[in-house]
């Protein structure tokens, strides 16, 4: 069996891990921490949601298996330890919660205001946010030192890393073990100050945006705009196939976040942006983005 380097498996059972959003990201961040040997409590706001996000879950553990990056034993082993629930209280055993809900402040602010009586003052939030401010964030809990910025790359069982990002008020114990859980799952940690967008999406999400202008304008199509970048600049994908595959509208509230905490019109989301996230043209997701995805 191959098992790639600093690709961990079951180690032990270190950590209760809360995982708050079973979407994309979040379903992608609880497979990682089952597949390194933590238990994981997945929440999402309906049964429905929490079920097809276990369920896509279990289908990535089995895939492991099939590649050969688990055993069958392991893959058993791992599935008893994912629960899912739609009740916050469920999280009050948890050592880290890692937020992954809609990327709007008010929304993430909620859901960690609503989780602080149900856990110990030693528990660690971590909020997955693309863009937003991790201090104003912290700043929202009663526990800022134990607050940091856990910001997992799409998809998560594939890509090596995670920005750790630490908010004004984090403790240096706490971005310790943010860094030591990231690594426990076999990721690369790049600690990141907090600024809008950090390294990533600041950097990223302006030739997204650049690129829908393009499209916009008719510079060329979209299949000619991502050819460009991949056969040009050796890019593994093309900007707006990116764009599909992070979700429209998530780059959409990304590009707000930048342009208002920047308060620059560079990063002004392009009007075509806009008009698709109104459509309901979210990307894969929606089975059409800047490209159609047939369901399979
Ligand atoms: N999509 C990407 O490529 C990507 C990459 C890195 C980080 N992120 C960040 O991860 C976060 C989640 O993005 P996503 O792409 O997984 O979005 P998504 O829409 O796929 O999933 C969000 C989930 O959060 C749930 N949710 C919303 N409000 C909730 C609440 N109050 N309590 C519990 N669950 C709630 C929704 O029901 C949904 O299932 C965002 O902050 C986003 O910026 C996204």
């Amino acid at each position: 069996m191959t098992q790639p380097e600093n690709y961990p498996i079951a180690k032990s059972q270190d950590h209760a891990i809360g995982v708050v959003g079973a979407g994309q990201m979040g379903h992608g961040i609880a497979h990682v921490m089952l597949r390194a040997g933590h238990a994981v409590m997945l929440l999402d706001t309906s049964q429905a949601l929490v079920d097809a996000g276990a369920k896509r879950i279990i289908k990535g553990l089995a895939r492991d298996v099939e590649k050969e990056r688990m055993t069958e034993e392991q893959r058993q082993q791992a599935v008893t330890r994912l629960k899912t629930t739609t009740a916050l209280a469920d999280l009050g055993a948890a050592d880290f919660i890692i937020e992954a809900v809609t990327e709007k402040f008010d929304v993430k602010a909620y859901v960690f205001r609503s989780l602080e009586p149900h856990c110990p003052p030693e528990t660690i939030f971590a909020s997955n946010t693309s863009s937003i401010s991790i201090t104003r964030l912290a700043a929202a809990t009663q526990r800022p030192g134990k607050f940091i910025g856990l910001h997992f790359f799409n998809p998560v069982p594939v890509m090596k890393l995670v920005e750790v990002v630490p908010g004004l008020q984090t403790a240096p114990e706490t971005v310790e073990k943010a860094i030591s859980l990231a690594t426990s799952v076999g990721k690369t940690a790049v600690r990141v100050n907090d600024f809008p967008g950090f390294v990533s999406n600041r950097v990223l999400m302006p030739m997204i945006n650049e690129a829908v202008f393009c499209l916009m304008e008719g510079v060329a199509d979209a299949a000619g705009i991502d050819n460009v970048m991949k056969l040009g600049m050796n890019h593994p994908m093309g900007p707006l196939e990116l764009a599909d595959l992070i979700g429209l509208d998530v780059c959409m509230d990304i590009l707000k976040v930048l342009y208002e905490s920047l308060r620059d019109p560079k990063y002004r989301p392009c009007p075509l942006l806009e008009k698709m996230v109104a459509a309901g043209w979210l990307g894969c997701k929606a089975g059409r983005g800047f490209y159609e995805y047939p369901k399979k």
